[in-house]
């Protein structure tokens, strides 16, 4: 059974949100896969309700591609501090294609996320699909601080 889902988004939110995924998606620089991303952050803190975004920056040296989840992480990071928090993030393709954050991305979301940090993501047949990102990424590596 999936979890329950107490991170709840106005529609206003969850529109602006996923308006803003899309939107930043074409400016992705993807000549190699042309499969254009776009992701869209809405933080909680410092600035709540705060939406930054980012985009996929493609690389001919392929694995120095970077992610749109990645980009939107450090544009959040550079424009509002190392305090920032995720309270949800919708990922957005051009390609009209389900896509889910990669593995590396759920993991740097989760650095500045909340235990209940909602990601929005294209699902199957075209429908938008939400999970909690501690369901994307269970058992995740974390740092012990000493
Ligand atoms: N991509 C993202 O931007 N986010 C993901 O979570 C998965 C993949 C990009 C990387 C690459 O530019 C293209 O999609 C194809 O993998």
């Amino acid at each position: 059974m999936a979890s329950p889902l107490t991170t709840t988004l106005t529609p206003s939110q969850l529109g602006r949100l996923g308006d803003a995924a899309f939107a930043v998606a074409h400016n992705a620089y993807a000549p190699f896969s042309h499969f254009r991303v776009g992701a869209a952050l809405l933080l909680s803190q410092p600035a709540s309700d705060t939406i930054v975004t980012g985009c996929n920056v493609e690389n001919a040296s392929f694995r120095l591609t970077t992610c749109a989840e990645q980009s939107a992480v450090a544009v959040a990071v550079a424009q509002h501090g190392p305090g920032i928090r995720i309270l949800a993030v919708a990922v957005a393709n051009l390609n009209g294609q389900p896509s889910q954050p990669c593995g590396a991305c759920r993991q740097t979301l989760l650095e500045f996320s909340l235990l209940e940090t909602l990601i929005l993501y294209p699902g199957a047949n075209g429908q938008p699909e939400q999970r909690l990102l501690s369901d994307l990424l269970p058992n995740s590596f974390a740092l012990d601080h000493a």
